[in-house]
């Protein structure tokens, strides 16, 4: 087989690009090793940047997510058992959009049904061929068994953190930085607590809590990476949370069944370059955020942005020195949601052997910011996303 743009990994980074290039006149297909049903049962962050949402809705994807979607016009910063409210509104004039990845997943792979897109879902055998020629090729068997080889003008590797196509880059630096905690993610069945969400510095550690819809709640508290879902029971979890949510403001975090239970990975990670001859890297197969601040899939939207940009000018025009454009482009952005990313994480976890003096510096950190007109500005306008 032929096409113009192969694409491995049909995620949203994927997905979105094929809709893209199709607006754009340029045909792709996509392959990717899981089932539709797998990706759109794994749970992910929940929250868009503003040009995300833009991006949804005026390309033609779906505008499920300004109906269903719930507008967030700003966040809380809870230390010292207050909150401290952060008005993007107020401070400039942006929102984000509560709308779960599930949701963007479902909407793109709807909208690549309904035009006809050529997405492969649940191959196997996957792998990438001669990057560097001008026939670069992806290799597959599909659902059938039946073996294929694509053959196109450019690749892309869209194919998440533990990407194959990454390992085609050659000469490759890999920046990444661990951190000493993880996210331990519930489910449950409540009420939200609060109409926004809640970002809290505790002794005791991080909590976050986020929402789905009226009547299910996501929440996340700092835990070990070596922690085990099976040692917390309900009570267990409840009474943690709670713990890391009190204060003398009288808030009262809402409790219900607990339906999903979930350890999460804590890393930032860059890979430079993401262009090796024909082969592009877009989303988490080129960088890693960790989770705090939501960056992840609205740096894998704004990669594939600018990707479709330069892939309309190497294909269309067949002018492949657009290409070059696209690692300093996108990286630029990358680079400034690892800082705010890490910033983030930073001021709101707990250290495992922090001294009183790291302690005391922190909650001088938090007040630094949200004391100040430019320190909540500053958060405002790295949370809502950076114009493009
Ligand atoms: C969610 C996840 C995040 O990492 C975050 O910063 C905010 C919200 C979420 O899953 O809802």
């Amino acid at each position: 087989g032929r096409t113009s743009v192969g694409i491995v990994g049909g995620g949203p980074a994927g997905l979105m690009l094929s809709h893209l290039l199709q607006v754009s006149g340029i045909d792709s297909v996509v392959i990717e090793t899981r089932s539709r049903d797998e990706i759109e049962h794994t749970h992910r962050a929940g929250i868009l940047e503003r040009d995300s949402v833009r991006l949804l809705v005026e390309s033609g994807v779906s505008d499920r997510v300004l109906h269903d979607g719930h507008e967030h016009r700003g966040i809380e910063l809870r230390f010292g058992g207050v909150s401290h409210r952060i008005d993007f509104q107020a401070l400039v004039g942006a929102s984000t959009w509560l709308y779960p990845q599930t949701d963007v997943f479902i909407d793109l792979a709807n909208a690549r049904v309904r035009d006809g897109g050529d997405v492969r879902y649940g191959v196997t055998d996957t792998a990438v061929v001669d990057v560097t020629s001008d026939q670069p090729g992806m290799l597959f068997t599909d659902v059938d068994g039946v073996e294929h080889e694509v053959r196109c003008d450019v690749l892309v590797g869209a194919d998440g953190s533990r990407s194959m196509t990454r390992s085609a880059v050659e000469n490759r630096q890999e920046y990444f930085r661990q951190y000493p905690f993880a996210w331990f993610g519930i489910l449950c069945e409540a009420p939200p607590s609060a109409p926004e969400l809640i970002y809290t510095r505790s002794d005791r550690g991080f909590a976050l809590i986020s929402q789905r819809t009226d009547s299910v709640q996501r929440m996340y508290f700092q835990c070990s990476p070596e922690e085990s879902v099976d040692d917390w029971s309900e009570d267990r979890i409840w009474a943690e949370l709670q713990a890391r949510l009190a204060g003398e403001d009288g808030f009262t975090l809402k409790e219900g069944r607990i339906f999903s239970k979930t350890v999460l990975p804590f890393r930032s990670y860059v890979c430079e370059p993401i262009r090796h001859g024909n082969l592009l890297l877009a989303g988490d197969a080129a960088h890693t955020v960790p989770p705090t601040g939501a960056k992840g899939l609205n740096l894998a939207l704004a990669d594939v942005r600018v990707l479709a940009e330069v892939l309309e000018r190497a294909v269309l025009k067949n002018d492949k020195s657009a290409l070059d454009a696209y690692t300093p482009r996108a990286l630029s952005r990358v680079w400034k949601a690892q800082y705010f990313s890490a910033w983030m994480t930073t001021l709101l976890h707990a250290v495992p052997d922090a001294t009183e003096f790291d302690v005391r510096r922190q909650l001088g950190e938090l007040s630094a910011v949200v004391d100040s007109d430019h320190g909540r500005s500053f958060l405002a306008e790295s949370y809502t996303g950076w114009p493009s």
